[in-house]
C-alpha cells in the first residue's frame, strides 16, 4: 500500500502583530523542519507587519475588524466558512490577541494551539514576560498549549525554559524568549501532525 500523503497538511497561522513566529513558520517550512502548507493568515489587524509577510510569501490573506461585526460568532462563523473551503486541519495560534470563541472551538476541536511566552501555568494573559520578570522568577520560558474556552488555560503541549542568573535586563530575557519560540513552535508543529497523522 501506498502510505505517502497526496498533499501536506493545510494550517492556518491567527496573528495580529509582528507576526515573527508566524516568519518563523515559514521559514521552517521552507528549511524542511516543518512539512506543512500555510494555506491562510488570518489577522484582526490589517495594518499589522504580519501582514506585509504574508503579502511577501504569497500568502493568501483573511483580515477582519471585528468592529464590522455585530458578535465573535460573527466573525469567526466567516473566518471557519473559509478555513473549511480551504481545508485547514490546524489552526496556529501565533500572536493572535483575541479569545477564541465557542464557534472556532467546536468547529475545530484540538485543532487549535496557541504559544506564550511564560512558563504556564504561570503568568497568563498579554504581559506574560513582564509579569514573570517583574515577579523576579529565575527560570523564564514558553509553552505551547491547546486552546480552550479561558485565557491561556488549555492542555500544555510543550514547554521550554532556562534560568538567569538575574543580572539580565527584560531585553535580554524577551530576545532569548523569542529565540526559543521560534524553534519550539515549528517543531512542535511538525510533532502534532506527525502524531495525528496529518
Ligand atoms: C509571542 O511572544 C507569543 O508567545 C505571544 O505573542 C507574541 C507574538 O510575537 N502569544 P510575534 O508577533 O510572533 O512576533
Amino acid at each position: 500500500m501506498n502510505n505517502i500523503r497526496p498533499q501536506l497538511p493545510k494550517i492556518a497561522v491567527f496573528a495580529s502583530g509582528f507576526g515573527s513566529n508566524f516568519q518563523a513558520i515559514i521559514d521552517a517550512i521552507k528549511n524542511g523542519v516543518l512539512m506543512a502548507e500555510i494555506v491562510c493568515l488570518v489577522t484582526d489587524k490589517p495594518e499589522s507587519y504580519s501582514v506585509q509577510r504574508a503579502i511577501k510569501e504569497g500568502i493568501d490573506i483573511i483580515a477582519f475588524s471585528a468592529k464590522n461585526y455585530a458578535s465573535k460568532a460573527d466573525y469567526e462563523k466567516m473566518i471557519a466558512a473559509q478555513l473549511i473551503a480551504k481545508g485547514v486541519e490546524l489552526i496556529v495560534l501565533a500572536g493572535y490577541m483575541r479569545i477564541i470563541g465557542n464557534t472556532l472551538l467546536t468547529m475545530f476541536p484540538r485543532k487549535i494551539i496557541n504559544i506564550h511566552p511564560a512558563l504556564l501555568p504561570a503568568f497568563p494573559g498579554a504581559h506574560g514576560i513582564k509579569d514573570a520578570f517583574e515577579y523576579g522568577v529565575k527560570v523564564f520560558g514558553v509553552t505551547i498549549h491547546y486552546v480552550d474556552s479561558g485565557i491561556d488555560t488549555g492542555e500544555i503541549i510543550d514547554q521550554a525554559s532556562f534560568h538567569i542568573n538575574g543580572t539580565e535586563t527584560i531585553d535580554e530575557v524577551e530576545t532569548e524568549i523569542h529565540a526559543i519560540e521560534h524553534k519550539l513552535y515549528p517543531a512542535t508543529i511538525q510533532k502534532l501532525l506527525e502524531d495525528n497523522n496529518l
